[in-house]
């Protein structure tokens, strides 16, 4: 009998020696980042975790499941990922979730939510919540049978229950208050639903749209500080009408980059900085930043040379024009030498675009937080 009435705070001990565990771990992880990365991480400045909600760019599987045409769980996606598989990534190799957990020095990879093989160790340093085909409009994530955003948050709000489950609530806060949260989506809201599927032309015009885009993005925010999130990085919309699959629908004959969509997402993008410095100033110790994407992809596609890259206008998977998701299939013949590509299929960036993009990016924001300002 005593065994049993001493159960309980035995419990309460093993959780807090987990706990304690735990936090040695990722103050470990912390001393040995000086890893293979371009970013370096000050040894003082502690991200135990990164958690991502957003779209197709960021997606590691969570759609795999989903009865919706944006998915990447095919060949030839992921052709160039660690053993050639498939994994629902949207490009060759890895995405921007993967890369900056790895830059970061915290792990390889940044599993989806949804994965059913989680370990402890990836509850506590992240996980990914990002929905292909998703955005702040609503109707975007409804057209493509994706997740919506708002539930990604609600999802995190769950996962946050959990980690609490692990390590209590100190460590908890610690791990919201420090960990970095990444939101990336606004290309399908404009390429796919605003110019693509056109429902919304007729009930927006751009101005009014890119409002609602960015009402959207606020409310996400909003979101993710309820949950406890202090760190958060906001994407732009990247230059749109250059990816290949507008330039075919908007650019001509030529295929030049279809400069309506360009105009609206800089216009997104001048609207979402302003509101996310607000939202900073409005949310106690938060960090919200606004980052840039637009104009270092597009510094890529214009300057392709310069970094090393031979066709900034077509995707490596089939035609290069049309094919993306389901269009770029097992049957589609892909380009011999995906190096010298700036984009994977008509939508997505190839993991070398992504491996030049991401860490300055990263950097920069790395900076602002070890200089104190959290
Ligand atoms: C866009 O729509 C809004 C609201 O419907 C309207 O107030 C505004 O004048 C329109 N802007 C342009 C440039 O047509
Ligand atoms: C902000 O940070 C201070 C100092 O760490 C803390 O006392 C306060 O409770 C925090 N406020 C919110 C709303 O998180």
């Amino acid at each position: 009998m005593e065994a049993f009435v001493e159960a309980p705070p035995c419990r309460c001990c093993l959780r807090l020696v987990v706990g304690m565990m735990v936090v040695m771990l990722l103050l470990l992880g912390g001393w040995c980042r000086e890893a293979t990365g371009l970013v370096k991480v000050p040894p003082d400045l502690k991200i135990p975790a990164v958690f991502v909600i957003g779209d197709s760019v960021m997606d590691t599987g969570n759609n795999n499941d989903l009865v919706s045409l944006a998915k990447c769980n095919y060949l030839p996606y992921g052709k160039d990922f660690k053993g050639g598989v498939a994994t629902g990534r949207c490009s060759n190799g890895k995405v921007p979730s993967d890369i900056i957990v790895e830059e970061l020095g915290i792990k390889e990879l940044l599993p989806p939510y949804k994965d059913r093989n989680l370990k402890t160790q990836d509850l506590l340093t992240g996980v990914n919540f990002a929905s292909a085909a998703a955005g702040y409009d609503p109707l975007t994530s409804q057209l493509a049978r994706a997740t919506p955003m708002t539930d990604q948050v609600k999802w995190f709000k769950d996962h946050r229950k959990k980690i609490k489950g692990i390590v209590g609530d100190e460590q908890t806060k610690f791990i919201m208050d420090n960990s970095v949260v990444v939101v990336v989506a606004g290309s399908d809201d404009i390429a796919n639903t605003y110019y693509g599927a056109r429902v919304r032309q007729l009930q927006y015009n751009v101005s009014a749209y890119t409002d609602l885009m960015v009402n959207g993005a606020s409310d996400i925010v909003k979101g993710l500080y309820e949950v406890g999130s202090r760190r958060i990085g906001v994407f732009g919309a990247p230059p749109i009408g250059c990816l290949p699959s507008q330039r075919a629908l908007g650019g001509g004959i030529q295929r030049k980059c279809a400069e309506n969509e360009n105009v609206a997402a800089k216009l997104f993008n001048s609207k979402l900085r302003k509101r996310l410095e607000q939202l900073e100033q409005s949310l106690p110790n938060s960090t919200v930043r606004y980052v840039d994407i637009y104009n270092p992809l597009l510094d890529v596609i214009v300057n392709y040379k310069k970094y090393g890259f031979k066709v900034p206008n077509r995707g490596c998977c089939g035609t290069g024009i049309i094919e993306a998701a389901f269009l770029c299939n097992r049957y589609t013949p892909t380009c011999p030498d995906v190096q010298n590509y700036v984009f994977w299929d008509t939508f997505h960036p190839t993991e070398a675009t992504y491996r030049k993009l991401i860490p300055p990016i990263l950097q920069k924001y790395v900076d602002d937080y070890a200089r104190g300002i959290r």
